[in-house]
């Protein structure tokens, strides 16, 4: 008589949506985190004592000592994220733990939250909307000099990290017309630039002098920490407009907190933070007098977002449990 296969114990640590959590019951020893309270690193060590499986995400730290404590089931960490860097991925590795991620499912919304910070800072959108909303009745009406912006059309667009969500914020971009310029360890293909109209920058801090607004979409690794250094903050134009919907890291953001203080450039439109979820106290003055827009973490925030990644996991742990090689598996060469 066939032995049935013991469903593999599969620990999640945060919240998923439910139609995800219903598929991870029906599939898997699925030990859920329904009240979505953070696991602390104890926590995150029990876990990896006894799971099989580990569905973490970005606000969980894999870390050496973690995985350092890991029980011999441990296997695979089918990561609930596009980014990888909360996982030390070499040391997983090393200890013969396969990594997977989400990539591609939240390109659209990503690029989509970047446009929307992009036109945010020229067109003052926030402020605006707080006028109305705020405590003083401060708006007499419609005036010609009153809350003027800058022109976003006709402006040039330097992307940092022209992967897949950069290319999508290149796209819209365009509509809206940007000039788009781009930075990437690799030149895109020809076929792809013409269509884009894109100009390479081999050269960042090139690239950077001439920009009137910068988006970082490369993901954060060694070689990307502190790319927007205090140097090459300084190489931007006066009135440029940075934006971060990637990581906190790869700003320098002290030196961009005291620059913006400093009137030393436009803006800055940031989605993520180098000590989420900690904020620091400068930017959000700053963004109190207009000059920076803060969103907190929001880039791919979208339902369907949320399920694709889940779906993305769930058929990650499936392939593996079948002896596949995962459809997402990380490889040191994407760090
Ligand atoms: C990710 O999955 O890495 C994203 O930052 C989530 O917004």
């Amino acid at each position: 008589m066939e032995m049935a296969r013991r469903k593999p114990l599969v620990v999640v640590t945060r919240k998923l949506p439910d139609v995800v959590e219903t598929r991870m019951r029906e599939l898997f020893d699925a030990e859920l985190n329904v009240d979505d309270v953070p696991m602390d690193q104890a926590a995150l060590v029990e876990a990896v004592k006894r799971a099989d499986v580990l569905v973490p995400t970005l606000t969980d730290r894999i870390d050496t000592a973690v995985l350092s404590q890991a029980g011999e089931n441990l296997r695979l960490i089918a990561s609930f994220s596009n980014g990888v860097d909360h996982i030390d991925v070499a040391t997983a590795l090393a200890r013969g733990i396969t990594v997977t991620n989400t990539p591609g499912v939240l390109t659209e919304d990503t690029a989509d939250f970047t446009m929307a910070l992009i036109l945010a800072l020229p067109r003052r959108v926030t402020e605006g909307a707080q006028v109305l909303t705020g405590d003083q009745d401060d708006w007499a009406g419609w005036s010609p000099t009153w809350m003027l912006g800058r022109r976003i059309w006709g402006k040039r667009l330097g992307i940092i990290g022209m992967g897949r969500i950069g290319q999508a914020v290149a796209r819209r971009a365009k509509a809206f017309g940007l000039q788009i310029h781009y930075h990437n360890r690799r030149r895109l293909p020809g076929a792809i630039e013409d269509a884009l109209e894109a100009t390479y920058w081999d050269s960042l801090d090139q690239m950077l002098a001439r920009m009137d607004i910068v988006s970082v979409n490369c993901p954060h690794t060694p070689a990307t920490f502190h790319l927007l250094s205090a140097r090459r903050l300084k190489l931007l134009k006066r009135e440029a407009y940075v934006v971060n919907t990637a990581r906190g890291e790869i700003i320098d953001e002290n030196a961009l907190a005291r620059m913006l203080e400093a009137d030393e450039l436009g803006g800055a439109g940031l989605d993520v933070f180098e000590q989420e979820p900690a904020v620091n106290p400068k930017l959000v003055r700053l963004a109190r007098q207009g000059k920076v827009v803060l969103m907190p973490h929001m880039g791919s925030a979208t339902l369907e977002g949320r399920i694709d990644m889940g779906e993305k996991v769930i058929v990650n742990i499936r392939t593996f449990m079948d002896g596949h090689r995962p459809p997402d598996r990380v490889l040191p060469s994407m760090l």
